[in-house]
């Protein structure tokens, strides 16, 4: 006889908010949950939120918000994505690939031709398997007081529409990284 058993697959939903507890809640409290503080940069908050919860705990994360940017010489906006975040108890099991994927579809209604990340040069392929790909050119980001970094992480893109190709060029984003 079989029993009648029912597991919720994760979904992910769309966060109002997304507060320094939140981030806590998911990754902690250490010090350098990201592993960034080293680059010594300054982040913006993301304007939309992903989340995943799970026994009511909140255990995974991505932010949205658009950016003001240079390609080649060239001004337009792309959907930056940060914030990416899923708790240690349950890391491999395909909560980022859930979460960012649900993100993007999302990014993918808010208008720029890309989505764009920074991240630490191990996770380039993890993201990569997630269909993002490296920039090989130098990323220039705002930091306080008007100064212009160059960003020491790498940058990863991906097209948010079935004919978007990324120019080549030089880039240059107009706004503190996210
Ligand atoms: C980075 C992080 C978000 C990954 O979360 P996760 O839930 O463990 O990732 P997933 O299980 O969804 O893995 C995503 C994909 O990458 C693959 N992957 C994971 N590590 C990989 C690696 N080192 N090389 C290649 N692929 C890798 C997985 O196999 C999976 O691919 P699949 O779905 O085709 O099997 C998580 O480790 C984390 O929160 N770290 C701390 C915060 C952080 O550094 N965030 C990143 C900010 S840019």
């Amino acid at each position: 006889m079989s029993e009648d058993r029912t597991f919720a697959a994760p979904t992910v939903v769309r966060l109002p908010r997304y507060t320094k507890a939140d981030q806590e809640e998911i990754l902690g409290t250490g010090d350098d949950p990201f592993g960034v503080d080293s680059a010594g940069l300054t982040w913006l908050p993301k304007d939309e939120h992903f989340g995943v919860r799970h026994g009511g705990r909140l255990v995974a994360h991505t932010g949205l918000l658009r950016l003001p940017i240079a390609i080649g010489g060239a001004e337009t906006e792309v959907v930056g994505v940060g914030g990416v975040a899923v708790a240690p108890s349950v890391q491999g099991q395909g909560l980022a690939r859930l979460v960012v994927t649900a993100a993007l579809e999302h990014a993918r209604t808010m208008g720029p031709r890309h989505a764009l990340l920074f991240c630490r040069p191990p996770l380039v392929p993890l993201y990569r398997r997630l269909g993002w790909h490296p920039l090989d050119t130098d990323v220039l980001v705002e930091q306080p007081e008007g100064r212009l970094v160059t960003m020491p992480l790498r940058t990863m893109v991906t097209p948010l529409r079935d004919d978007a190709r990324w120019p080549s060029g030089p880039v240059r984003l107009f706004s503190l990284p996210m």
